[in-house]
């Protein structure tokens, strides 16, 4: 079978739900191996066990450097090369919420997850892609990164901090013609356990789909084929870039 991603061997953290495990679903019928990972054993093993093959399950916490370090040389043990990242793994935090009564505990758990998952992510994994040629990393960002989120504080300065460190690791890598991209997805509301979080009544749903230019709510397989367009070499032009996808919300 020759699919988009042939031959590629990609991380997808979160893989266990929603956005991550559409993605590793994606990528696997597209030709990629792809390593699935995710805090959650359960979550994980289960998008393993769906793809049926061409995918496995490796436990880890994003934010904690020990797990990065362990997951990437697990992959390289085992696959010899990294070619894609897509840092998927993310919190949304309690909902609603207001910077004022948010506590500090609050604030560094989403930060720790968040963010330090990101920029160890990107850490890690770019010795590793460098030794095979080159790679292509994802970050989940959001909508959250472009405009104030006076219920989702934490989130939202997490998601504007992806934005920015993304084009940090695409401009230093372009400089050092280490072949590695790096950009960042910003998604609308996608229907996901985490979004189901903010939508728990029926009004809530209809709320959040009010929102949307489009009328509809996105399904974890539009992000899913946007992450697959940036990890594909049908992007190897495309560095630094932000792609939202989000049915019309940030048009209006
Ligand atoms: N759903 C949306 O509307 C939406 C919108 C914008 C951005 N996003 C982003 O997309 C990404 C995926 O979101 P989703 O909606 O699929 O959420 P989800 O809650 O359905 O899935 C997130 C996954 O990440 C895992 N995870 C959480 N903390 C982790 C950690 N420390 N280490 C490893 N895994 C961890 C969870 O166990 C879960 O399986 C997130 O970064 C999210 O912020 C989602």
């Amino acid at each position: 079978m020759t699919g988009r991603v042939t031959g590629k061997v990609v991380i997808v953290t979160g893989g266990g739900s929603g956005i991550g495990r559409a993605t590793a679903t994606v990528l696997a019928g597209e030709g990629a191996t792809v390593v699935v990972t995710d805090i959650n054993r359960n979550g994980g093993l289960e998008t393993v066990q769906r793809i049926g093959g061409r995918a496995r399950f490796v436990e880890q916490d994003t934010s904690k450097e020990e797990d990065w370090q362990r997951v990437v040389a697990d992959v390289m043990d085992k696959h010899g090369r990294l070619d894609g990242l897509v840092n998927n793994a993310g919190i949304m935090g309690r909902y609603p919420a207001r910077f004022e009564n948010e506590t500090l505990e609050e604030w560094r758990r989403m930060l720790s997850i968040n963010v330090e998952g990101v920029f160890l992510g990107c850490k890690h994994a770019v010795p590793a892609m460098r030794s095979g040629g080159g790679g292509s990393i994802v970050n989940l960002s959001s909508l959250a990164a472009f405009v104030g989120t006076p219920e989702l504080p934490s989130y939202g300065a997490s998601k504007g901090a992806v934005r920015q460190f993304t084009k940090t690791v695409a401009i230093d890598c372009a400089r050092k013609r280490y072949n590695i991209r790096c950009n960042s997805i910003h998604p609308g509301v996608i229907d996901t356990p985490m979004a189901g979080e903010m939508m728990t009544t029926e009004k809530g749903r209809a709320r959040a789909t009010a929102w949307v230019p489009m009328g509809v709510l996105g399904k974890p397989e539009d992000i899913a084929y946007g992450v697959l367009y940036l990890i594909s070499d049908e992007s190897r032009f495309v560095t630094g870039s932000e792609l939202v996808i989000d049915g019309g919300m940030a048009a209006i």
